[in-house]
């Protein structure tokens, strides 16, 4: 007793005095490594989160399995992973941040202690960065009673990274590039099926259900102990679980060979007793620290693990025309850069440093920021849920695409544009491609985080929508049935939820256009010289962290802004199609496919949210008729509306027209408050009225969604809900306190964000990115100060016009001084800070991992995949969308 009295303070001396933003928080769930769709890892479940007796879960609740032991002089702990032929190490600390979970834990009576920290790096104004498909184990180990002991820690991980199925074949290999420091187990399955997820029988409702897990690619386990370290790392790769523990038990190593007996599968239990494994195959990492006292360095206690699931395609797009549609293949992001995983997982591995910092700053951003906005706790609310909105997303490398004006990504390593898309799944609820009524809710992430990411994330919804493919008016809901099969909707005639796309297109159209200044582009020579000087003038632009420039001269927000300028132009005919539309449906919506009913109010607000915000659109792109033909429009069903839709008593808002007893949660509301500061659409005294209703029905977990309803709520909604009145309104502290109370709790597996008002069960909808809504009182923020720094800088750079009549008059002179201003301030750039240390992004340009001139490709991936199956799904594809080929033109599978 007295010894863990006594450790725990020498831990808390050891530890760094804890930060405001790490206070001892457990929440809701547990982030791991979750980074795609296909890598999400957490700890889930109602006991308390305690690694060394829980083992992570893949998002969907299916185990995974991820383990680890410690030895401390000859005996051994099971840190992570529930091996409980070894006692349990002691979980003597979490602590959480917006990018890493921390666990320390420690042998019993403790003498040393385990840092082991997951960190999937949360670097949003970087694109590129932010979506390579790998997340980092970083562990350290420390004496903790002044001796001298004898440490290794060892880590597995096994099949079951790759699909849910047990008797999937599996095949292997170890990497070791010894020069460059680092080992790599690489496995996958035997059959790969491309773009394919396993399905299984669905007891329930009967059908065949998606596990979820996809057939196609390789799990990555790699270790890296960096040069001046004497840690000492050997692996296994394909031997069995219960061997390969042991032999570390034992020995304190391990062989660092690669069993040569494969494929096997995933495992092998006993055909009489099922809950004995005969066999698994696992890839297991062993580090050797030697002796370790408190005088040992960092580095040489120190080793660093990464985890990803790698895929090369990632995804199937409907491109072409009505008359030649086409399927492309849209590969990953990083594969523009680099040759093959193991180029990127070399530099992932190098880039550790940078992304820990840039993480770092985000997340201390975050919760300064959620400080002035509500408080500490909300703070947590929006680190726990920012994780899970990027593991929906995957970038793709737009090929066909050009740089010049275009949708781009900067590439933090030669710092020029990639043109790209951004994918995304619809997590849980069913797999559906591109959904917009799920993007729309993480819009308050994207305005605060990540500008650049919402017009990326549109784009394939244009442009499939300009293809003449679908057939009706409105937007689509989605771009395909499940997940990476982006093959659209064609031929298709009755549109899902109509009033709500139009409306949310419009909405986030809008949005990504207001979020800042637009940056100038293209860049001519003169005009990059110009932004430089625009960029060091400014003052009241961020300098630092995580949000610092993209790639050259270039601040990400107004990065965002311009492309979603661009694109709204491109665009513009679908985007007044879809007012139109507006115009003609919404003041008396027929049935809409959720929550069935005639005359919803909710809808009504779109459809008034969607007209005005064209004619925002319009007012912007200089149509000016166009600007006052929907402002009219949009004016008049608002006045229209208030007739309609006040309850008699005057007390809220209806649910629908002539139904006094309906009510709803006005999460639309939300939009007005975000896209028209200074000239709302509705008038103060709704708002007031609404802000007094919402305590009248409010539950301990927030008010239901929908008086019809009464079950049911909606975290993403609570949130936007709560961002409609000033901070200290009665339903403001209501609605966040309950989504608070909501994530405090230990009682749910999962955390889902549809929950039941009385009690807080989660009910359905795992870990979707819509959790991302929960930044709504951020999202307005940055939409006010948007709006503030856009009538400054317009005044700024009116008077700042004539002074540059005159500079650039001057010639030579004037721009020398700005080259100069802009060197100087290129030196105080830190969003990068390490890269250059580790050698100039110029001074890796001729090495072999970047590429430069043609185009790569992953050449083991795709030779080895099986030709014969292909051919097959290739024909099947064929027949199923009717005869014409898919571009195969370096961009699909090469069949060689
Ligand atoms: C850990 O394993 C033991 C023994 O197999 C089991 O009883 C217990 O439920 C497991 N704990 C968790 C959290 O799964
Ligand atoms: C560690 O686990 C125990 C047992 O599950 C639990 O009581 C304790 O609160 C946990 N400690 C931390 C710091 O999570
Ligand atoms: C994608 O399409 C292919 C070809 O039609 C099919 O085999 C595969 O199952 C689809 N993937 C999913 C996840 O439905
Ligand atoms: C490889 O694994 C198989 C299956 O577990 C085992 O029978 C065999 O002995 C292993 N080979 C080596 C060299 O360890
Ligand atoms: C089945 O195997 C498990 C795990 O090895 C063991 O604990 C259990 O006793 C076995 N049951 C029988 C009936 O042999
Ligand atoms: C919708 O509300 C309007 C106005 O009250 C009414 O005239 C119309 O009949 C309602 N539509 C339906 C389908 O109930
Ligand atoms: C009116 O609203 C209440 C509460 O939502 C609902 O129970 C009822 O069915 C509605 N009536 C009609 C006619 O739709």
């Amino acid at each position: 007793m007295l010894l863990r009295a006594l450790t725990a303070l020498v831990l808390a001396a050891a530890t760094a005095p804890a930060l405001p933003d790490e206070t001892d928080y457990t929440p809701i769930v547990v982030p791991l490594a979750v980074r795609s769709p296909y890598l999400g890892a957490y700890l889930t479940g109602r006991q308390d989160k305690n690694l060394a007796t829980m083992d992570p879960h893949f998002w969907t609740t299916m185990p995974l399995s991820w383990k680890g032991l410690l030895r401390v002089d000859g005996e051994t702990w099971n840190w992570m992973g529930n091996l409980t032929d070894w006692p349990a190490a002691i979980n003597a600390s979490v602590r959480h941040t917006a990018a890493e979970t921390a666990f320390t834990l420690t042998n019993d009576p403790p003498t040393v202690a385990l840092h082991a920290s997951f960190l999937s790096p949360v670097t949003p104004a970087d694109i590129f960065r932010q979506f390579v498909p790998f997340s980092y184990l970083h562990l350290t180990v420390e004496s903790l009673d002044g001796q001298p002991h004898e440490v290794e820690a060892y880590s597995e991980i096994n099949g079951l990274w790759l699909a849910d199925e047990e008797d999937e074949q599996i095949e292997w290999e170890a990497v070791e590039r010894t020069q460059e420091g680092w080992t790599g187990l690489r496995s996958r399955l035997r059959n790969q099926r491309v773009f394919t997820e396993a399905y299984k029988k669905d007891p329930f409702p009967g059908e065949m259900v998606s596990t979820d897990r996809i057939l196609q690619g390789d799990v990555w386990y790699a270790a890296k102990t960096p040069a001046p370290s004497t840690v000492r790392t050997t692996f296994s790769a394909g031997g069995d679980a219960m061997e390969t523990r042991r032999a570390f038990a034992q020995t304190g190593g391990l062989l660092s060979i690669g069993n040569s007996t494969l494929p096997r599968p995933i495992r092998t239990r006993s055909s009489s007793n099922s809950s004995q494994i005969l066999d698994e195959p696992v890839f297991a990492f062993s580090h050797s620290f030697g002796r370790v006292s408190p005088l040992t360095p960092l580095s040489h206690r120190s080793a660093l693990l990464a985890i990803g699931h790698v895929r090369d395609p990632l995804v199937r797009y409907m491109a072409g025309s009505a008359e030649s549609p086409r399927l492309l293949h849209l590969r990953p992001l990083w594969a523009s850069t680099f040759h093959t995983a193991e180029h990127l997982l070399s530099w992932f591995l190098d880039d550790y440093p940078t992304a820990k910092e840039m993480s770092d700053a985000y997340n201390s951003k975050l919760y300064a920021d959620a400080r002035t906005v509500e408080d500490q706790e909300y703070g947590h609310v929006v680190a726990v849920s920012t994780r899970q909105v990027f593991m929906a997303l995957e970038p793709v490398w737009d090929e066909s695409g050009s740089t010049e004006a275009g949708l781009v990504a900067w590439s933090p390593i030669t710092r020029e544009p990639i043109p790209a898309m951004v994918m995304l799944k619809e997590i849980s609820s069913n797999g559906n491609v591109q959904t917009v009524d799920v993007i729309t809710p993480f819009l308050p992430f994207l305005l605060y985080s990540s500008p650049t990411l919402l017009p990326l994330l549109l784009e394939p919804i244009y442009r499939y929508m300009s293809t003449g493919l679908y057939m009706p008016t409105p937007p689509a809901h989605d771009l395909g049935d499940h997940y990476p099969n982006a093959t659209g909707h064609n031929d298709f005639l009755y549109p899902g939820l109509p009033i709500e796309e139009a409306g949310n297109m419009l909405a986030l159209a809008l949005a990504g256009m207001r979020v800042s200044r637009p940056s100038t582009a293209p860049l001519a020579v003169h005009q990059r010289l110009l932004h430089w000087w625009d960029s060091v003038g400014s003052d009241a632009r961020p300098q630092a962290g995580w949000e610092a420039e993209v790639g050259v001269g270039r601040d990400h927000r107004r990065e965002g802004a311009r492309m979603a300028w661009a694109q709204a132009r491109e665009y513009y005919p679908l985007l007044k199609r879809w007012a139109q539309y507006l115009e003609e449906n919404s003041l008396f919506p027929g049935n809409q496919l959720f929550g069935a009913a005639p005359n919803q109010t909710s809808l009504v607000i779109k459809g008034i949210v969607g007209l005005r915000s064209m004619s925002e659109i319009a007012h912007d792109l200089g149509e000016y008729a166009d600007r006052d033909y929907f402002r009219g429009v949009s004016e008049r069903f608002r006045e229209q509306f208030l007739q309609l839709a006040v309850s008699t008593d005057k007390s809220h808002l209806l649910g629908q027209y002539n139904n006094q007893s309906s009510w709803v949660m006005h999460y639309n509301l939300y939009f007005d408050r975000l896209l028209f500061t200074n000239d709302y659409i509705f008038p103060e005294s709704i708002y007031e009225m609404q802000d007094r209703f919402y305590p009248t029905v409010a539950e301990p977990f927030g008010p239901p969604l929908d008086s019809r309803f009464k079950t049911r709520t909606k975290t993403d909604w609570l949130a936007w809900t709560a961002s409609l009145f000033p901070r200290s309104s009665q339903s403001r502290s209501i609605l966040h306190s309950a989504l608070a109370r909501y994530f405090r709790q230990s009682k749910n597996a999962v955390f889902g964000d549809s929950i039941t008002p009385q009690e807080g069960w989660s009910v359905g909808f795992l870990s979707r990115p819509v959790a991302g809504g929960h930044y709504a009182a951020l999202g307005r923020e940055v939409m006010e100060r948007a709006w503030e720094q856009r009538q400054r800088e317009q005044r700024e750079s009116e008077s700042r016009g004539a002074f540059w009549a005159t500079v650039l008059g001057a010639g030579g002179a004037g721009t020398g001084f700005v080259v100069w201003r802009w060197l100087k301030r290129r030196n105080a750039r830190s969003g990068y800070v390490g890269l250059a240390g580790r050698g100039e992004p110029g001074g890796r340009r001729g090495s072999e991992g970047i590429w430069l001139a043609e185009s790569p490709r992953s050449v083991f991936e795709l030779d080895s995949v099986d030709g014969d199956d292909d051919d097959r799904s290739d024909e099947a594809e064929r027949r199923r969308t009717g005869g014409f080929n898919e571009d195969d033109d370096g961009k699909g599978l090469d069949l060689r």
